[in-house]
């Protein structure tokens, strides 16, 4: 419900175009607009927000000041105080993190009859897996290709990804889809069996799958069913705080501490799959975030710090539509499928200012500039956003679309009293997604051997931008494929004696490179989190 009366001034321009810009089919830009309005708008490019990393396997290359911080912090444990000698847990693999890439993950490498347990500092499905909403993609019509669909993942993300990942993930989407299908994840389905797919931004073809707007969650919800159904270990309030090695180097395990009373604990394994999520609760540049409470790019942290190398980690990607009005929604994902079914980005004057399904990262610059340069936003009060017209969705598809295909955002904004059935809603980017991350090649492995990384703490899948839909895949199709290759892995591992030399060299290296703080990481948890007395 809106009382502002500027914004009621707005919305009667919005009402009064409504059905012109619903027929109106906007331009897309041209490349070279498209690098114009990156290099002038888009976060990643604003230079003073970015730091030279000082130390570590990504010296002389620059990320956001927050993970700077992290990644040349202290370490929480003095590793001449962890008994090494006498682990709590010992297992062939240790999978860290407990959302959709660890759990994949974890029911592979038990296919693999590996003894495999999961550690997570919240609880299983407390992840961004959970929170995704839009869908999955993978070309599985008639139309369409794996060769058509890399051609439009390799492209959205500037032609930087790598390309036996991004060969992968589009080769292994199909199967995906399937064996999702079959653990019993509820799509959306035509009454003969049929996937409804749509479009996302950047996709040249319909191949995104979804359960409603809730893609994320159905898709949680079954493989944490199958990951305790199937009896495999989740210590959960409990999360990894250092990587251990052996003396040959290799990753061996984990130092461990629980959340509550923080006992420490070792974990030994022959092989370790980092599978930690995102960074978005690091809150880069000041901006909100659509990420779950955990999203504080620990595994980048704990890889880095071992020595592995990470790619692209000054590459951020900001939601274009994250709600911006009311302040309690502030930064919660509008999911993109509310522009595949056909709402249009409409400024303060009800004009539409640019294609609704350009990628993420032109979109998001879009408004940005439509706000700060042109000055047609729309004042919140707190900040400003554009409106995203949605009754235009049942004007295009007709009356019960908004009910049936995107039930979250119809919940979600009614709770406030607006109905987006009937009037338009107020967006602004939010911070949601981290293109960069651990290095790794195609069989999942990072610069440390044994040390496995899944999900969206690899970077180079996605290059420097993802489309939507690729990110639900990668868990999958990455933390499948990390599952597979530690259960062949961990069958010709023979430990070492456990060591953590390599925390108290980086503290050396930290040392003379000048570096004091008081930091501490991995973070674990935002600095807003509840602290226990
Ligand atoms: O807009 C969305 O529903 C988000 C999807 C994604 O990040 O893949």
């Amino acid at each position: 419900m809106y009382t502002n009366e500027e914004m009621i001034a707005s919305i009667k321009k919005v009402e009064a175009n409504r059905a012109a810009n619903a027929a109106y089919e906007p331009v897309r830009m041209t490349a070279q607009e498209k690098d114009d309005i990156l290099k002038t708008y888009h976060p990643d490019y604003i230079e003073s927000e970015f730091s030279t990393l000082k130390i570590g396997p990504n010296k002389g290359e620059k990320v956001p000041h927050e993970l700077a911080a992290l990644l040349q912090a202290n370490s929480r444990i003095d590793p001449a105080k962890i008994d090494l000698e006498h682990p709590a847990y010992d297992v062939d693999v240790l999978v860290i993190g407990g959302g959709g890439a660890g759990s994949s993950a974890a029911i592979e490498a038990h296919n693999g009859g590996a003894n495999v347990m999961i550690v997570t500092k919240l609880r299983i499905g407390d992840a961004n897996t959970m929170m995704a909403e839009g869908g999955i993609q993978a070309a599985d019509k008639p139309n369409d290709s794996p060769a058509i669909h890399y051609v439009d993942a390799y492209g959205g993300g500037h032609f930087k990804a790598k390309h036996e990942l991004v060969y992968k993930l589009v080769n292994d989407a199909p199967d995906a889809i399937k064996w999702l299908n079959e653990l019993g994840v509820e799509f959306d389905k035509t009454e003969d069996g049929t996937m409804v797919t749509t479009h996302g931004g950047g996709t040249s073809r319909k191949r995104m799958h979804a359960c409603k707007d809730y893609s994320g969650a159905e898709i949680m919800r079954t493989l944490r069913d199958e990951v305790l159904n199937r009896g495999i270990p989740v210590v959960d309030f409990t999360a990894a705080i250092e990587i251990i090695k052996d003396d040959e180097g290799k990753a061996a395990g984990a130092v461990l501490m629980n959340m509550e009373t923080k006992e420490i604990m070792v974990a030994r394994a022959k092989t370790v799959v980092i599978a930690t999520g995102g960074a978005g609760r690091l809150h880069y540049q000041g901006f909100p975030t659509s990420n779950h409470y955990g999203a504080t790019a620990d595994g980048l942290v704990l890889a880095y710090r071992a020595g592995a190398k990470l790619l692209y980690a000054d590459s951020l990607q900001y939601h274009p539509t994250g709600a911006a009005f009311p302040e309690q929604i502030f930064g919660a994902l509008v999911t993109e499928k509310v522009r595949s079914l056909g709402a249009k980005l409409v400024n303060v004057d009800g004009e539409v200012f640019m294609h609704p399904l350009e990628t993420r990262d032109i979109c998001a610059s879009g408004i940005i500039r439509e706000c700060k340069a042109r000055h047609k936003g729309i004042s919140t009060g707190d900040g400003e956003g554009v409106w995203l017209d949605t009754p235009m969705i049942e004007l295009k598809n007709g009356e019960g679309t908004i009910e049936k295909r995107i039930p979250a955002m119809l919940r979600m904004f009614m709770e406030y009293g607006i109905d987006i059935r009937k009037e338009p809603i107020i967006v602004y980017p939010t911070l949601h997604y981290q293109n960069g991350g651990i290095d790794i090649t195609d069989d999942g492995m990072s610069g440390v051997e044994n040390l496995y990384v899944a999900g969206e703490a690899v970077g180079g899948i996605h290059g420097r931008n993802r489309l939507m839909g690729n990110s639900l895949l990668d868990v999958i199709v990455f933390g499948r494929n990390a599952g597979k290759s530690v259960a062949a892995k961990y069958k010709e591992v023979k430990l070492g004696k456990l060591t953590l030399d390599h925390v108290n060299s980086f503290a050396k290296e930290m040392a003379d490179a000048g570096i004091s703080t008081d930091a501490v990481s991995p973070k674990l948890l935002p600095d807003y989190a509840r602290k226990a007395n």
